[in-house]
């Protein structure tokens, strides 16, 4: 099987900003629920740095959902570089393409064609032109950050919204599918 869906998860404030200090800018936006319900049992792209946010924040990969970690350094440092499975089930990539076969395996090695990055900047960048589906969570208001979303709030006429945004306090959830023919 091979990636052929592939979505982008992500929470930006109304500049793009998705990151500071190797953490997130804010503190009190709560859309964990959207965040689990739309990654859920799938395959999960993320960079070096988000894995290492994500193990900071929780102590653990996330759970029921498959973590493809894309890094050029030894996960294992006792042995000689290789890319693989770690005893948390973690499975490293050294490139996109590799990532991208290790994410078609699937959740439990069922196999998928579906795949979601989940960041951070670098990864996104890298996958952006192959993704046809946002979830995107907008946050209210300005924060200081040193990681922005490549090109910025994503919109027409490259993104259509599907659908009514989900409003909460202080973010909204919103769903964007790709208009073909136009990049
Ligand atoms: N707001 C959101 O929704 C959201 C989501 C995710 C992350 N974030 C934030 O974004 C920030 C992290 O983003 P980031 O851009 O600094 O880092 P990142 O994209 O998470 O990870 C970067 C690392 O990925 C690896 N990598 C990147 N391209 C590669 C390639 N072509 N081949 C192999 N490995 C590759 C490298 O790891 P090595 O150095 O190990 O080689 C690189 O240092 C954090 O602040 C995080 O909290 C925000």
């Amino acid at each position: 099987m091979h990636v052929r869906n592939m979505a982008i998860i992500v929470a930006m404030d109304r500049n793009g900003v998705i990151g500071q200090n190797g953490g997130l800018p804010w503190q009190d936006i709560r859309d964990g629920k959207w965040f689990k319900e739309k990654t859920l049992h799938k395959s999960l792209i993320m960079g070096r740095a988000t894995y290492e946010a994500i193990i900071a924040r929780n102590g653990q990969p996330l759970d029921k959902r498959t973590s493809v970690v894309l890094s050029t350094r030894e996960w294992n440092p006792e042995v000689e570089f290789r890319s693989g499975t770690d005893e948390r089930g973690v499975r490293w990539a050294r490139d996109p393409l590799e990532a991208l076969d290790m994410a078609s395996w699937g959740w439990n090695g069922g196999g998928t064609t579906e795949a979601i990055v989940i960041g951070g900047a670098q990864v996104y960048e890298i996958f952006l032109p192959f993704a046809n589906t946002f979830f995107l969570t907008l946050v209210e208001g300005e924060y200081k950050g040193d990681r922005v979303f490549p090109g910025g709030v994503p919109g027409l006429p490259v993104w259509h919204p599907v659908g009514d945004p989900l409003k909460f306090e202080g973010f909204s959830c919103h769903t964007l599918t790709r208009v073909t023919g136009v990049s």
